[in-house]
């Protein structure tokens, strides 16, 4: 009779069990993988203004020509769906712990529904601004969706000013030695930068030279002809319209990425790391022990701490 009950019991358990992962697992799969497009469209624009950031301390008053606005641009209307990933997550969480702006600005043509956006977007406060994508530049179609968002970052920089960044450049130590000058970009080796990051004080005269060189030399079958070349063509010309950093933005000088993966070297002189091919390689539980500068670098920013994190 007893061990009948207990069975009883048991099956009972079992069930509730069941039915249980069955209404998580639905709610997990409603939460996360609704459809982009139904998500952006059914959020009104203002609702997604949060609270600003309270400055830091130290008044920005007439001290900086850049403004310590960060910017964002994600574009996703595309057949290929992208996943906003852990380190776009890392990148938001650097950008707030370590420079400290006023306001982070996302400009995006579909909300991003995954998961790591739902918690970047619960952590922090972050701006929505919509802005659609770009299918040509002054009349050219365009082949590739980067150069759709190398384009809107100039405009964006040259209306605002602020500091651009990739959704997959790690904030390393404050820019704010940098905004003092009317634009600041890093070499990717010369004779080429890196658009990863880019500084510049409204109405830039650099970055106004580079948007309307899109009006006569625009390679839309060149990846980085525009963003990179092109920008160097314009920086040797005019000098002193632009400071560039040799080796501590993006891609540091003479140390490639894959290297950055396998070995440490010494980066306090870094202000930002470019993640790129890299970024779907990392999770919360890989990067708390791994010995690469990559890995140093993301547990500096996730865990506050450079050495191997044992829990
Ligand atoms: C997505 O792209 C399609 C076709 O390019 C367009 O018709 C649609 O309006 C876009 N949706 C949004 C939310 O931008
Ligand atoms: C931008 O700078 C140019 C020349 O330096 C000036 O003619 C123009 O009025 C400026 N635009 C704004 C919006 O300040
Ligand atoms: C940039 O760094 C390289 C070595 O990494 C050096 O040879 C070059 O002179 C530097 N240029 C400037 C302008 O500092």
């Amino acid at each position: 009779m007893i061990f009948r009950n207990l069975e009883a019991s048991c099956i009972k358990t079992s069930v509730l069990v069941l039915v249980g992962v069955f209404i998580g697992y639905s709610l997990h799969f409603l939460t996360y993988w609704e459809n982009p497009h139904l998500a952006a469209a059914s959020l009104p624009v203002d609702a997604c203004a949060k609270n600003i950031l309270t400055p830091r301390t130290v008044p920005d008053y007439n001290k900086y020509t850049i403004p310590n606005v960060v910017h964002y641009i994600w574009f996703s209307n595309t057949s290929k769906r992208r996943e906003f990933n852990f380190v776009n997550y890392l990148s938001v969480l650097s950008v707030y712990k370590i420079q400290q702006p006023k306001e982070i600005i996302f400009h995006c043509d579909l909300i991003p529904t995954d998961r790591w956006w739902h918690k970047v977007w619960d952590d922090f406060p972050i701006t929505i601004q919509r802005v659609n994508t770009r299918t040509e530049i002054f009349g050219v179609p365009i082949k590739y969706i980067e150069h759709a968002s190398d384009i809107v970052r100039l405009e964006i920089l040259i209306e605002h000013g602020g500091i651009y960044l990739d959704c997959d450049v790690i904030v390393v130590r404050p820019l704010d030695p940098l905004r003092h000058y009317p634009a600041v970009i890093g070499h990717e080796g010369p004779p080429k930068f890196n658009a990863g990051t880019i500084l510049a004080a409204p109405n830039s005269s650099f970055l106004r030279l580079w948007y309307d060189a899109y009006k006569t030399d625009f390679h839309p079958n060149k990846w980085a002809y525009n963003s990179g070349e092109k920008s160097y063509q314009i920086y040797l010309e005019h000098p002193r319209l632009l400071h560039v950093e040799n080796e501590s933005l993006s891609t540091p000088r003479g140390l490639s990425l894959p290297d950055m993966m396998k070995h440490i070297v010494d980066w306090s002189f870094f202000y930002t790391l470019h993640v790129i091919e890299y970024e779907k390689d990392f999770t919360p539980g890989n990067i708390k022990r791994k010995q690469s500068t990559v890995c140093e670098i993301l547990r500096y920013v996730c865990y506050n701490s450079k050495e191997a994190v044992w829990d």
